[in-house]
């Protein structure tokens, strides 16, 4: 019987076209910026000049001289791509050697890069558990292990967030699983908060847990050697998979597992999403070896991140702006509503700061916000001016009483702010879910 494979209005192009008006009228949509220029402090964005709020690349290492050459000259040596899997059309030297120097930094016996941060989630959480465990997950862990962990067909346990209390309630439920494994990230990467590490550890050992972390927002940042939360709190032994990436402090691209040899070889057989994909380009590899040589070599970055952290935080709260306290170098910015966050990234975009809106799905409904994230590469003339910013953005907010980050003050207090936000009507009647 033939099959018509083009779609009319009443077949798929009606279900795409209809789904993704839904997600324009509810704020949602997204849409990619067009931005120029090399990785610094200030970029190009949609044609204007403004100063980068957002970004993960932390200690400003991606566009590091030092970085750039060492990926030059992999280039040369070992040409663009990888050309295959590494365990089919060989494993070159930079792996190997990238692997080494990450063990040695994460004070583990063994490590293994895959090519994403994504990837090393999904396949590492389908490979340590199968339909006769259980998981259990943070509630607001990244979407990398939630895929993972579905994946694995396991049974999924989600505690309150950084509840350990709730965790155990949970772990106790479950004595007979035959695997038991928990996932939390230890820098939440949209709110910067820290998970309660020495109590899941604790948890992970009175139950027989397996602990797996994921430090892609911790790397390069806590520790006094910039491992990660982990080394930070002397935690090592403690945990089971160290999870990293080097597509955030590292400014490269690629994830990794730290932990024992047995872990490693067992990944190495298992991990799908390391067996069935093109291992990183050589250049990836050796930028990432030397930006983990950067992140071991210059304390004085991590230094510079927190005064501008700090620099940034005391203006904001200078301004009325309510903050979380001081956790980590991420601040979130709570606005609450997607369509008042989105016109809030527009204000600023318009007054040369660019502070990215996070929206439903990445956060929950009705906590959608602007992810602050300043660098060790900016001055404080920087943070001045993105702090002028800020203040056009508290007085479109609240024009008249205290300004406040938070959407229910926000709402209540000011009728003006949407209006002033270039927004029509209501503020509550559009609130997220
Ligand atoms: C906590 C967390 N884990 C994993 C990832 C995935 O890393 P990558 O971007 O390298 O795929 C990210 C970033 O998107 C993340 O924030």
């Amino acid at each position: 019987m033939p099959t018509n494979h083009h779609s009319d209005s009443t077949g798929s192009a009606a279900f795409l076209r209809e789904t993704l008006e839904a997600r324009r009228k509810a704020g949602l949509a997204r849409r990619l910026r067009d931005l120029k220029g090399a990785p610094g402090p200030r970029v190009t964005l949609d044609g204007l000049e403004v100063l980068l709020l957002c970004s993960n690349n932390y200690l400003g290492i991606a566009g590091d001289e030092a970085v750039k050459q060492a990926a030059r000259r992999a280039l040369e040596t070992f040409g663009c791509g990888a050309t295959g899997s590494r365990l089919i059309s060989g494993n070159l030297e930079p792996y190997e050697q990238l692997e080494r120097e990450l063990a040695e930094f994460k004070g583990t016996e063994a490590a293994l890069v895959f090519t994403s941060g994504y990837q090393t989630n999904v396949g590492t959480v389908s490979a340590l558990v199968g339909k006769a465990d259980a998981i259990f997950s943070d509630a607001l862990n990244h979407a990398s292990l939630i895929d993972g962990a579905r994946l694995s067909g396991a049974e999924i346990n989600i505690y309150s967030h950084c509840d350990a209390a709730d965790l155990e309630r949970l772990l106790a439920s479950r004595v007979t699983a035959r695997r038991k494994l928990i996932l939390t990230e230890s820098v939440f990467s949209m709110d910067g908060d820290l998970a309660p590490l020495q109590d899941v550890a604790f948890l992970a050992r009175k139950y027989g847990a397996i602990l797996m972390v994921d430090e892609a927002h911790a790397t390069g940042i806590f520790g006094p050697t910039g491992a990660g939360l982990i080394e930070a709190l002397g935690l090592r032994e403690q945990v089971d998979v160290q999870m990293g990436t080097f597509s955030k402090a590292l400014g490269s691209l690629g994830g990794y597992v730290a932990g024992s040899r047995d872990l490693i070889d067992y990944l190495m057989q298992h991990a799908r999403s390391f067996i069935f994909t093109t291992g990183l380009p050589p250049a990836v590899v050796a930028a990432s070896t030397a930006a983990l040589r950067i992140v071991r070599q210059e304390p004085e970055r991590r230094q510079a991140l927190w005064r501008n952290l700090r620099q940034l935080r005391s203006g904001l709260e200078k301004l009325g702006f309510e903050m979380a306290p001081e956790r980590s170098q991420i601040l979130p910015l709570r606005l609450g509503e997607s369509r008042i966050t989105m016109a809030a990234c527009r204000l600023l975009l318009k007054n040369g700061v660019f502070a990215q809106g996070i929206r439903p799905p990445t956060v929950p409904p009705g906590t959608a916000r602007l992810r602050l994230a300043p660098m060790a590469t900016h001055t404080a003339a920087d943070i001045e001016q993105a702090l002028a910013a800020f203040e056009k953005l508290g007085a479109a907010l609240l024009s008249r009483r205290l300004k406040s980050a938070r959407p229910r003050h926000a709402a209540a207090e000011s009728g003006a702010a949407a209006e002033l936000l270039g927004i029509r009507g209501g503020w509550e009647s559009r609130r997220d879910g």
